[in-house]
């Protein structure tokens, strides 16, 4: 996925604009802050859109959207859900970008009468779902057509739908895929949890089925999976919990001559409905969000503090 920087580096020249799409779950954990320093840096117009806002704390995602703010002024964040977004609150997210791109300096690209713009991000955030919105979405227009060498059959990184006339703006057709940044044990659980990372190895999915559990727990959010599994109580015992999802979806091997719970059967499908929202609206990053709360309150209060000495000593 280093490949994926490079590509996005090497197309920037020939590109007015960049969408990044990120899992509004983990607003924080596997974003690649290099994307920012090296690409945007405050001279492309930069969108992110925090999808998948629908399995996500609603609270958070407003809280998170404020942080980046302030740690990426230049960007512009959006949170949407592109599973159920409508084709007015599409059209309203892309004119906000269209906006941005034609008011925004173009430096190299000045003679350029058309506007290029690339989508990227992480895996499985919803980058495919974007530009497959984007091409339904002005797939009625007479303008939007696909332009490459083999259309709708062949898949190059040259490939760009044709979005709008004027101006004439194209998206590429296929999404710039950028490595997730982990900068802790902690991030690369979330990020396995939310499939940003693919579980390589079936027989981890219990480990990681527990991160999801100690989330659950952690973030008080237990009532919708005692309900699921029939618990009576919360535990922190993952093994009664793959057990019960074992016993009540028939997940069952075959062990030497007998048959047994498939217990890694019943992590990858707890995983799975941790996925759709089963379990509820969570957001995986939202200790660090409060964590950034609670310093932006201490910040205040020390400039509150030191405010009020300067004005006494006046
Ligand atoms: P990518 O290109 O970034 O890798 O992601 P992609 O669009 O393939 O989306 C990854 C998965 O996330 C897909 O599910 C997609 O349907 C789902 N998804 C995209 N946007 C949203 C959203 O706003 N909310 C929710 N809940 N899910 C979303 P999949 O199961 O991998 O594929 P499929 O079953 O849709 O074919």
């Amino acid at each position: 996925m280093h490949k994926g920087m490079k590509d996005l580096e090497e197309s920037l020249l020939r590109t007015d604009g960049i969408i990044e799409v990120h899992d509004a779950r983990v607003p924080h954990s596997g974003r690649n802050s290099e994307l920012y320093k090296r690409l945007v840096g405050g001279h492309k117009p930069h969108l992110l859109i925090l999808n998948k806002s629908d399995l996500a704390d609603p609270h958070y995602v407003n809280k998170s959207m404020e942080y980046i703010q302030i740690e990426q002024p230049n960007t512009q964040v959006v949170h949407t859900s592109l599973m159920s977004i409508d084709m007015k609150e599409l059209t309203n997210l892309f004119g906000r970008l269209l906006q941005q791109i034609v008011e925004s300096p173009r430096y190299t690209r000045r003679s350029s009468i058309e506007y290029n713009i690339v989508v990227c991000g992480i895996p499985n955030v919803g980058k495919s779902t974007f530009i497959n919105k984007l091409r339904n979405l002005f797939a009625n227009k007479a303008s939007c057509e696909r332009v490459g060498a083999s259309p709708g059959v062949t898949r190059s990184m040259s490939e760009k739908v044709k979005i709008s006339n004027r101006p004439k703006v194209f998206v590429r057709d296929t999404p710039g895929i950028l490595e997730p940044r982990l900068k802790s044990a902690n991030e690369s659980f979330r990020l396995l949890l939310t499939n940003c990372i693919p579980i390589q190895q079936r027989e981890l999915s219990d480990i990681i089925a527990d991160y999801g559990l100690f989330l659950l727990n952690k973030y008080e959010q237990q009532r919708l999976y005692m309900k699921y599994c029939e618990l009576d109580r919360p535990t922190d015992d993952i093994l009664t919990v793959l057990t019960a999802i074992a016993k009540l979806k028939k997940c069952t091997q075959v062990y030497g001559n007998k048959r047994g719970y498939d217990l890694t059967g019943a992590a990858l499908h707890f995983i799975n409905e941790f996925n759709k929202g089963t379990f509820g609206h969570i957001t995986l990053d939202q200790d660090i969000l409060d964590a950034m709360e609670q310093e932006k309150l201490s910040d205040t209060n020390l400039f509150r503090a030191s405010s009020g000495r300067i004005k006494k000593s006046i």
